[in-house]
């Protein structure tokens, strides 16, 4: 039996048990059978979750790149590793192959090096869903830069906060990105965050939109003519294996993002091992991800997972409606799609539209669908089942985080029997908790709680960038020795998890994690806003929506209160950008407060998505005056 690749459900509980009851032979196994290693570990684990440190094949050094790559030449070289499908849709899709991607890493790994860049400097990503945002990522990890990959829907004082907190050296961009029928000015965005940036002495620039833009003397370049004179080979930088391979920010429910550090070794492994049993891929198979790289989801299930297996991964640079909403199972169509990987907000939008734009299309090549970023409603899981997998293709609800780094939770596809809503089962080597109000772990089955990990795994974040302190107060100290998700969960009768919502101040909106506090601050800097509270509240497509609650000075404001909201939402885009705009803005006098002056959001809660009937206990409320009147003026 190998334990790489799970076939059954018996095979499944039986890796399962063998991973919990002897974690480290079980992943020494997955390690020493599917990757190659520059030398052997001395120590597969060592970890103590109260400090917390945790390091996975202590002593091995290895290069991911070469897992993802270079091994694959001598039996695939030909074989597809990138599907590139453009914007237009009228545009020609590239196909890369495993040797064009070795070419294309190693040229821009030398580009890197002639720049300047070295082991250990940390290079700021700020480019589209093209070919060079894979490339780059992997030419970084080539020779041991650190990357840090920003989503190029950040705004630009967001993107200027991730430069500077890690201390980017370099950032890669491009002069404009295309998005459906418009273009935006990345290049624009770049040039305004390095107005303060200090630490960044060159940009290189991909010419993606062929637009008329500023290169700054001495620090800009194009890309293309570096790439065009640089050397075809370029040896692997030999990592340890708990070098940091990536940073990557997430937003958390108090102060700036969290630079995420996620490490080299145990990181390759649990992605490979998570996809190869998540979406049993199979040689062959075409496998896309709808994700963007600038998300850990693209970053661990377009990128190194599926390279690391050798799979054939495809990129889609556009938007799921343009130019109209069958986009998505067109390319279905044409590439013969057999795993489907998406988010519940994409289905929820998609299941809206007719459904011509779906029956136009073949979709019979489909045999696993994947959804991620949030928990799936049952509405749209079975639209997603009855349309899009004509109830023949299992569905993958995996929970995961930034954090975790991989799947955590989820089916094995063709193994585990799926209920609607439920993730269902741990993977191997993942042993999941849920505690109750007290701090006690629930045991037995049909219990709620709040979702912890209680046992170290390969792919967990080491720290936080620059700051250990807060990883520890974030992830480790709620409940001792145990990693605690910030997610709520049940688990039913027959041991399957169902993921029920975040429970601290973190809110999804259309997959997008994000946190209260950073939207707050950004609107009270409003010379008009003396305090604002944000909540989520439901929403048809996006899962949740923002609702803000705000409080003006007072000044005697002259602006109406529209045209506030506007200026409202326009300082929440130049601080973190669109996907933090507000649906609904409340004008308030007041905000429901504990006596110790913490705002109530409970309460808020419950107003902005309109389930006033019970309030729940409101004894400590110290004005108790301000819930009716802002129970009366709800949007
Ligand atoms: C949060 C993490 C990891 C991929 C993208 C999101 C929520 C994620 C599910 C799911 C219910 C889910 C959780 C989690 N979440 N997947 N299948 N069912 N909720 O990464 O931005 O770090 O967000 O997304 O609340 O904590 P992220």
């Amino acid at each position: 039996m190998s334990n790489y690749h799970i076939k059954s459900l018996e095979e499944y509980f039986q890796v399962y048990r063998k991973s919990v009851q002897n974690p480290e032979r079980f992943w020494e196994e997955i390690a020493e059978e599917n990757f190659m290693w520059r030398k052997r570990w001395d120590n597969v684990l060592s970890y103590d979750l109260n400090k917390p440190e945790v390091s996975w094949f202590e002593g091995a050094k290895l290069n991911i790149t070469e897992n993802c790559i270079d091994r694959h030449l001598y039996t695939k070289g030909d074989k597809t590793a990138i599907i590139f499908e453009p914007n237009g849709p009228s545009q020609k899709a590239v196909h890369i192959t495993y040797n064009q991607l070795y070419e294309r890493v190693c040229k821009f790994a030398n580009v890197l090096k002639s720049q300047g860049i070295k082991k250990g400097d940390r290079v700021c990503i700020y480019l589209p869903m093209i070919p060079e945002l894979a490339v780059s990522v992997l030419a970084c990890a080539r020779i041991g830069a650190i990357h840090s990959v920003v989503f190029a829907g950040f705004s630009a004082t967001a993107l200027a906060t991730r430069i500077n907190d890690c201390d980017c050296k370099m950032v890669l961009t491009s002069d404009g990105s295309f998005r459906g029928n418009k273009t935006i000015d990345l290049k624009g965005i770049v040039d305004e965050a390095l107005l303060s940036c200090n630490g960044v002495d060159t940009v290189l620039v991909v010419n993606r939109i062929n637009s008329e833009i500023e290169m700054k003397e001495g620090r800009d370049q194009w890309l293309q003519p570096l790439l065009d004179n640089a050397q075809v080979q370029c040896e692997p930088e030999i990592m340890a294996a708990e070098d940091p391979l990536f940073i990557l920010y997430t937003s958390g429910s108090t102060g700036k993002p969290k630079g995420m550090v996620h490490s080299t070794a145990g990181y390759m492994v649990y992605t490979g091992y998570t996809f190869k049993n998540v979406f049993q891929y199979r040689e062959d198979d075409i496998y896309w991800c709808t994700a963007d790289i600038g998300w850990i989801t693209g970053h661990s299930y377009i990128v190194y997972g599926p390279l690391a297996n050798g799979a054939t991964t495809v990129m889609f640079e556009g938007v799921p409606n343009y130019p109209d909403w069958g986009r998505f199972w067109e390319i279905v169509e044409k590439h013969k799609i057999n795993q489907f990987y998406t988010a519940p907000t994409a289905i929820r939008a998609l299941a809206k539209e007719n459904l011509d734009f779906v029956e136009k299309y073949d979709l019979s090549s489909l045999k696993i669908l994947g959804t991620v970023g949030e928990p799936i409603n049952e509405e749209a899981w079975h639209w997603y089942n009855d349309n899009i997998g004509n109830k023949q293709s299992p569905i993958v609800d995996t929970w995961w985080q930034t954090e975790t780094g991989g799947i955590m939770i989820s089916p094995i596809p063709f193994s585990t029997p799926t209920i609607p809503t439920y993730a269902t089962l741990p993977l191997p080597g993942i042993q999941p908790a849920l505690m109750d109000e007290n701090g006690e772990e629930l045991t037995g089955n049909q219990v709620s709680g709040r979702l912890c990990i209680k046992f170290p795994w390969p792919a967990m974040a080491r720290t936080i960038w620059g700051n250990h302190a807060r990883y520890k107060e974030t992830y480790f100290s709620a409940y001792p020795n145990r990693y605690f998700t910030g997610d709520g969960a049940m688990r039913n009768s027959t041991g399957y998890y169902r993921i029920t919502g975040r429970v601290d101040d973190v809110i999804i909106v259309s997959g997008h994690n994000l946190g209260t506090a950073p939207i707050e601050d950004a609107i009270n800097e409003h010379p008009a806003v003396a305090e604002s509270a944000i909540v989520g509240f439901p929403h048809e497509i996006k899962g949740s929506a923002l609702y803000g609650f705000v409080i003006l000075k007072e000044t005697g404001e002259s602006r109406s209160h529209d045209n506030l909201r506007k200026e409202i939402n326009q300082i929440i885009t130049e601080h973190i950008g669109p996907i933090a705009k507000l649906d609904k803005i409340q004008f308030t006098n007041g905000l429901p407060k504990t006596r110790s002056g913490k705002i109530m959001r409970r309460i808020l809660r419950k107003i902005a998505g309109k389930d006033t009937s019970n309030l729940g206990d409101t004894s400590t409320l110290l004005n108790p005056e301000v819930v009716e009147d802002i129970m009366r003026n709800v949007l």
